[in-house]
C-alpha cells in the first residue's frame, strides 16, 4: 500500500481514473472549461487501443465527436446506419431511423473511437499516464479526495485533487468510496451470453440485424468490407474455444432462418456475460462514477458507451458550475439527472434482450408471446417510433 504521508504528491483539479471513451471525454469538456486534470490508466495504450468492444455510437455521440475533434474518422472509417432489421418469422423487418425520428446511428467501433480520443488528448498536452495502478481513494470530507496507488515503474503515486472522478469500467476501483462496497448495486444477471466472433468475409448485410429465431438470438453486424462482427446466444459458460468454425457457422446459419451468411475465416472468438447493473450511489462529497463504474447494460440496446458519454456531458457541465463558478446545484442534482437517463437505457437494453432471446425455461406460450410483442413493434408505427428514439438516442443535457 502506498503511504501518503512521505510520498511527493502532485496537484490537479480533476482526477480521472480510467482512460476509455468517458475519462477521455471528460478530460477535453474540463479542459474546454479551464480546468485541468490528471487521467491515469492501468492498461497500456497499445492495450486500450487493441481491446475490442461494441460499436454503435447514436447521433449525439457522433455529434459530439464531431465537434471536440475535427480529426474524427468517424465519418470515414465509420458508417452512417439509418435502420436496423429485426428478424423473426423467417423476414426481416426493417426499422427506418431518418424517416421516424429523423436520426441515424453510426457504426465505428469503440477502439477506434479510442484512438481518435488517446491522439486527440495527446495532442493536446493532456497529462495522461498509462500502467498506473490505482489502489485506493480517500475522500475525508475536506474537499481534497486523494488518489493513491503506483507508477508503471513501481514508484508510490499520491494525486491530491479537488475532485475525482471513476472512469474504471465495470470492476471500478473508485466505486467502493462512493457506494461503500464494490458491489452495492441493483443487479440482474441473464440466463444466457453471446458467442461473438470476428470473421474475414465480406458483409452479409448492409445493415444490422437482430434476429429472434426458434434456436435462439443471432445479431449480424460488421467491422469494414473485409471484416466481420457477429454474436449467437450460448450458454454462459460456454468456451470459446469448443465449437469448430463449422458447427459456429452452422450455428450462426441456423439463427437467421431464410437468409444464407458470407463464410470465412473466423479470427477472434469470445464469450460476452449478460449482466444489467446499477450502483446505488453515483456521488458521494466530492468522488462521482460514470460510465461502467456506475452502470452495465446488456449489450442488445447498444448504449454502453453511447451512456457513459452522456453521463460525462452532465458531470463536465457540473463541474464546470462547482469549480469554476462555486455552484453546487449541479452537482448535487447530477446524479438524480444522470440516472433518469441510466434507467431508461437500463429498460430498453433489458427489453430488447427480453425481446429477441430465449430463456432455457421458456414455454410455447413465452415464444408464440415474443412473436406477439415483435409483431406490435413493426406493424406500429408508435412501436417502432419508440425503438428508433431510444436506439438513435435520447437527447443529451
Ligand atoms: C457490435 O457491432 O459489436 C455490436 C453492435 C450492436 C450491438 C452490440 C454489438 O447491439
Amino acid at each position: 500500500m502506498t503511504d501518503t504521508t512521505s510520498t511527493r504528491t502532485e496537484r490537479t483539479r480533476v482526477a480521472i481514473v480510467g482512460a476509455g471513451p468517458a475519462g477521455l471525454i471528460l478530460s477535453h469538456l474540463l479542459a474546454e472549461a479551464g480546468i485541468d486534470s490528471i487521467v491515469v490508466d492501468s492498461r497500456s495504450r497499445e492495450q486500450i487501443e487493441s481491446t475490442i468492444r461494441a460499436g454503435i455510437l447514436e447521433q449525439n455521440t457522433a455529434d459530439l465527436l464531431r465537434r471536440i475533434d475535427p480529426a474524427t474518422r468517424v465519418d470515414t472509417v465509420g458508417h452512417r446506419h439509418d435502420g436496423i432489421e429485426l428478424w423473426f418469422g423467417g423476414e426481416g423487418h426493417r426499422i427506418d431511423f431518418p424517416s421516424l425520428v429523423g436520426r441515424s446511428v453510426w457504426l465505428y467501433p469503440q477502439h477506434e473511437v479510442l484512438k481518435d480520443l488517446l491522439a486527440l488528448r495527446l495532442g493536446a498536452g493532456q497529462d495522461l499516464r498509462f500502467g498506473v495502478t490505482v489502489e485506493r481513494v480517500d475522500d475525508d470530507g475536506s474537499g481534497h479526495p486523494l488518489v493513491a496507488g503506483r507508477n508503471a515503474d513501481g514508484s508510490p503515486l499520491v494525486i491530491d485533487a479537488d475532485f475525482v472522478v471513476g472512469a474504471d469500467g465495470s470492476r471500478s476501483v473508485v466505486r467502493p468510496v462512493v457506494t461503500g462496497s464494490s458491489a452495492g448495486g441493483y443487479f440482474r444477471e441473464y440466463p444466457f451470453a453471446w458467442f461473438g466472433i470476428l470473421c474475414e468475409a465480406p458483409p452479409s448485410s448492409d445493415e444490422l440485424i437482430y434476429s429472434n429465431s426458434p434456436e435462439g438470438f443471432a445479431l449480424i453486424s460488421q467491422r469494414s468490407p473485409e471484416v466481420q462482427r457477429m454474436y449467437y446466444q450460448c450458454d454462459p459458460t460456454a468456451d470459446p474455444a469448443a465449437p469448430s468454425d463449422a458447427e459456429v457457422w452452422e450455428a450462426l446459419q441456423a439463427r437467421v432462418p431464410g437468409t444464407t451468411l458470407n463464410e470465412g475465416p473466423i479470427i477472434q472468438r469470445d464469450v460476452l456475460r449478460f449482466r444489467s447493473f446499477v450502483a446505488h450511489e453515483l456521488r458521494r462529497d466530492r468522488v462521482a462514477l460514470v460510465g461502467d463504474a456506475a452502470h452495465t447494460v446488456p449489450p442488445t440496446g447498444a448504449k454502453g458507451m453511447n451512456l457513459a458519454i452522456a453521463d460525462v456531458v452532465l458531470l463536465a457541465e457540473a463541474l464546470r458550475a462547482l469549480l469554476v463558478e462555486r455552484d453546487e446545484r449541479l452537482i448535487d442534482g447530477y446524479a438524480d439527472r444522470a440516472l433518469a437517463r441510466i434507467w431508461k437505457a437500463q429498460h430498453f437494453s433489458w427489453w430488447m434482450t427480453s425481446m429477441l432471446h430465449s430463456t432455457p425455461d421458456a414455454s410455447d406460450f413465452d415464444h408464440r408471446r415474443q412473436l406477439g410483442e415483435l409483431r406490435s413493434v413493426v406493424e406500429s408505427e408508435a412501436g417502432q417510433t419508440y425503438l428508433a428514439e431510444a436506439y438513435t438516442g435520447w437527447p443529451l443535457a
